[in-house]
This record gives C-alpha cells, structure tokens and sequence, in this order.
C-alpha cells in the first residue's frame, strides 16, 4: 500500500513540568509533576495523521542514546517505516522543556540536538518514499535547507505540500513558492508579514500577503478562536471546538495532521480544515504532545456530537 502522507521533521523527548506558575527571571519554584513524553512537531504530526487513520512516512533523526533508542522503537511499533527514522552517534537526542500552569498554557524551549543534522543527503537517501505521496508535510524544527529540499522533491513527485512554519522564522520565497497550504498561528503569520493583528479584520490583509508572497492557500489558526482561511477563490472563517483544556501542547500539530489527513482523502477544503479542528481540539483534552492525540473513532464520535 502507498504511502499517503510523508512527514519531514523533528521529533523531540519532551519533559513536561506542570507548574503552579510560569516563574520570574531569578525565581525558583516548585513543579508539581514531571512526565516524560515523545513528542517534536514532526513526529507529533507523522503520529497525529497516522491515529487518524493515514498511511504515513516520516523522515526524521534521533540521538544514538537512551531516548533516541526508545523513540525509534516505541515509532517503528506505532507502523513507521524505521529506514527512514535515523540515529546519530554524535549527538544527542532533542529535548523539549514544557513547562505547563494550571491553565493549561505552555513555555517551550527547545534543545535541538540530532534535529539540527537532518540533512538534504538524508532525503536523498529516500527518493522513493517521495514517489508514492499524495500529501508532504513539514515544520522549521530542522535546518531550513532540508525543509526546502524536502518541498522541492515533494513537488517534483507532483505531491501537495504542507508547511507549518513553526518556531517562525523568515522564508524565503523560494520555500514560499513551493508551499500549496502554508498553516501559522497567528504570533507567526504576524512575523512572517510584518503586520498586526488587532482585530479579526487584520486577518484577510495578512492572508493576502501571504498569497502574494507565493503560497497557494493560507490557514492561520487562532487557538481558541479557530481559524481562517483563504487562497485566491474562496475565504472560510471556522470557529474552535468548546472543549474542557487541560494542555495546548501539540494542538497545531494535532491540526497538521487532521488537515493533511483529509487532504489525502481528497475531502473538500472545509472538510479538511474541520477534521483538523477537531482533531486540534481534541488534542487539547488531554496532557502531553502524542499521548493527546486522537484515533479516528474519537474523532468521528466528536464530530457527530457537534
Ligand atoms: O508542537 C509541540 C511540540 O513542540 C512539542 O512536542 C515539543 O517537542 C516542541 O517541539
């Protein structure tokens, strides 16, 4: 069976501290629970497609250690093809420090480690896992080279590309150019155009840029707010699931997913903007990145009671 989705990105070992709140510079505090989860927006977005029921690839580079070791196995045992899942002996796995308050709202800092040598030789090495794709999905946790090669060899396979461009970064428009649906929050699409957002209002002028700058289609989700979308023909403004939040961690991934998923499926842009949404909400029911990612039934059955 075809790959349906290929993912390129990091996968990281995150350390979640659940904190009574998020600390001053200088100040030390007491968390109240650590829990140890895999997660990197790559792997979280690979995970996230496949739970929803897509056949998926993902090219991603792990520490030769403990952590790396472990990923690579619990990965190759949720159905990903291990070849494409490197280990490198000379550096370390990537961390991501999550700390969560009571809110559920996240600080993040990540430390890179082995994401940083994904490289182009690594997609080169792969060839024949772009040939079989409908959908390549990426993010900016890896070198930006790679993340543009990466696109350029998805659409040379004639494959619809996906970027979410996160932690933001500039592009160039060479990415931008070879981007069909480019997914920013909205911290990000405001750095990405150098515009404000003040109101709603601002979100059209942003999308615009954006189209301007070369992608194809736009989608800027609004967390709890939901999301817009536009390209040149049409504009959709969608609003978010009311859930019980408990983590937002990985709830953008969560989208990835559901949006690449439905894409794959050749469901209709709405359509696949709702499983996204879905699927992003969802993601924000539970603690941790991948743990909180749903299966397809949960999914279905939230979508019916809506
Ligand atoms: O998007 C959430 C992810 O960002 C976490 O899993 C963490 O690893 C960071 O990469």
């Amino acid at each position: 069976m075809p790959n349906s989705i290929l993912v390129l990105g990091s996968s990281n070992v995150d350390l979640i501290l659940k904190v009574p709140r998020f600390n001053q510079p200088g100040e030390t505090i007491r968390a109240d629970h650590l829990t140890t989860v895999y997660g990197g927006k790559g792997a979280n977005q690979a995970i996230a497609a496949k739970r929803l029921g897509a056949e998926v690839a993902l090219i991603t580079r792990l520490g030769d250690d403990h952590y790396g070791q472990s990923y690579r196995r619990y990965l190759t045992k949720k159905g990903l093809n291990p070849k494409s899942i490197f280990l490198d002996k000379k550096v370390p796995t990537g961390i991501a420090f999550i700390e969560l308050d009571t809110k559920g709202e996240n600080r993040i800092v990540v430390a890179p480690g082995s994401n940083s040598y994904l490289s182009i030789d690594d997609l080169r090495k792969y060839p024949p896992l772009f040939r079989k794709i409908k959908v390549f999905v990426t993010q900016l946790e890896i070198p930006f080279e790679t993340v543009t090669m990466g696109l350029k060899m998805a659409k040379k396979y004639g494959a619809l590309t996906l970027l979410n461009p996160s932690p933001s970064r500039p592009l160039s428009n060479e990415t931008l150019s070879l981007t069909d649906f480019l997914i920013p929050n909205e911290l990000e699409a405001q750095s990405l155009t150098g515009l404000k957002m003040r109101t709603k209002q601002d979100l059209p002028k942003m999308a615009t840029t954006l189209l301007k700058m070369g992608v194809k289609n736009v989608v800027i989700t609004l967390g709890s707010k939901g999301l817009f979308f536009k390209n040149p023909y049409e504009e959709i403004w969608m609003e978010a699931f009311k859930v019980k939040v408990v983590d937002t961690t990985a709830a953008g991934d969560a989208f990835m997913g559901g949006l690449a998923c439905g894409l794959s499926e050749g469901k209709p842009i709405w359509e696949a903007l709702m499983f996204g949404n879905a699927a992003g909400a969802l993601a924000t029911t539970k603690l941790g990145a991948q743990p909180s990612l749903p299966s397809r039934k949960e999914l279905i059955r939230f979508l019916k009671r809506y």
